[in-house]
């Protein structure tokens, strides 16, 4: 049936009717609020290079926590800075390091609120990369170790879900056994399982203090033309225990989220990263774009393209502008 008969216009006549038929909504229950800790007390700082985002201390961070509660949002995923780093990045696996403790007073302060660890070495390393390094490359089975013992210590402190962002080989499983041989066979996993080496994790790494001290990331993250590749990355994950697969960055990466989507029957999540907010913050900012209808469409198409949840450093604003305010 094609024209006059068919007139694609006819459902598109009101706002109420565009409303029934819409496919995709965003909600507040789609989305993880990433936060960063950093030691100290009644701390909240403008994180360098991104605007609206914070560094809190651990008092701070709880009250930020009921805030982010209230507002419905269903998770946190939280990143540390620690005061200081080493070769073996001990902090990241520290019975009293700043995100086990963090955890520990957030789930005091909120029990409700899911909070998920992101589990590297990178913020922990004087080097700043995801593994630890041997003869100037990052050593992936020595890495496996110590970011099994991160899993774990964060499991241990309460984090409700942990989430390896390394890229390390065979990482998912041992953590996995890892949290089993010690009684945490109840605590998820949400793998970075296609995770791209990208431009987009810009203001990330000032703002999460990891710049890398020399190298790159590409020998352990994905190369971002390679989507075959992605795939059986994901499948690998799957096959080694993850509860949740992420693809990131999101929006360059629409593509592989729907894979994800299509392959898989595990939860899919999708990392909306910190140049992809840091762009839409400073074009506002310049009044190129009208802000919350240009971050309700990048949600919305990552949501299209097959994500179940979202992490993304708009979720407050999001969550504000849907309830009106
Ligand atoms: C590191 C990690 C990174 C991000 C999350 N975890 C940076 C990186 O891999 O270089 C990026 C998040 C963002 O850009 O918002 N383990």
């Amino acid at each position: 049936m094609s024209f006059p008969a068919n007139r694609m216009r006819i459902l598109r006549r009101s706002e109420t009717l565009r409303r029934m038929v819409r496919e995709v909504n965003v909600t507040v229950d789609d989305l993880i609020y990433p936060l960063f800790v950093v030691p100290g007390l009644d701390v909240k700082l403008q994180a360098p290079s991104m605007p609206g985002v914070f560094h809190f201390s651990i008092d701070a961070l709880c009250t930020e926590a009921e805030e982010v509660a209230k507002l419905g949002i269903p998770a946190i995923l939280l990143f540390g800075l620690p005061a200081h780093k080493d070769e073996v990045g001990s902090e990241a696996y520290a019975h009293d390091g700043i995100i086990q403790r963090a955890v520990r007073a957030v789930k005091r302060a909120v029990p409700e609120l899911i909070v998920l660890t992101d589990v590297c070495l990178c913020e922990y390393t004087s080097g700043g990369h995801c593994g630890v390094l041997q003869g100037g490359e990052v050593a992936n089975d020595e890495s496996l170790e110590l970011i099994a013992r991160t899993a774990l210590s964060h499991a241990e402190a309460g984090a409700d879900i942990v989430a390896p962002s390394d890229m390390m080989d065979g990482r998912v499983l041992a953590i996995r056994e890892t949290l089993d041989e010690n009684g945490f066979e109840n605590t998820p996993i949400m793998s970075y399982a296609a995770k791209f080496a990208s431009a987009f994790y810009g203001p990330f790494r000032a703002a999460a203090d990891c710049a890398l001290q020399f190298g790159d990331r590409a020998s352990y993250q994905m190369d971002p033309p390679n989507r075959r590749e992605a795939v059986k990355e994901m499948a690998l994950d799957v096959e080694e225990g993850a509860d949740i697969i992420m693809v990131k960055p999101a929006l360059s990466y629409l593509d592989i989220i729907s894979d994800a989507r299509m392959s898989f029957d595990v939860p899919v999540a999708a990392y909306n990263v910190s140049g992809e907010y840091c762009m839409v913050k400073a074009a506002a900012e310049k009044g190129y774009v009208d802000e919350r209808r240009i971050v309700n469409e990048i949600l919305t198409s990552i949501k299209r393209a097959g994500a179940d949840m979202i992490i993304t450093y708009s979720a407050k604003d999001f969550t504000y502008w849907q309830a009106g305010v």
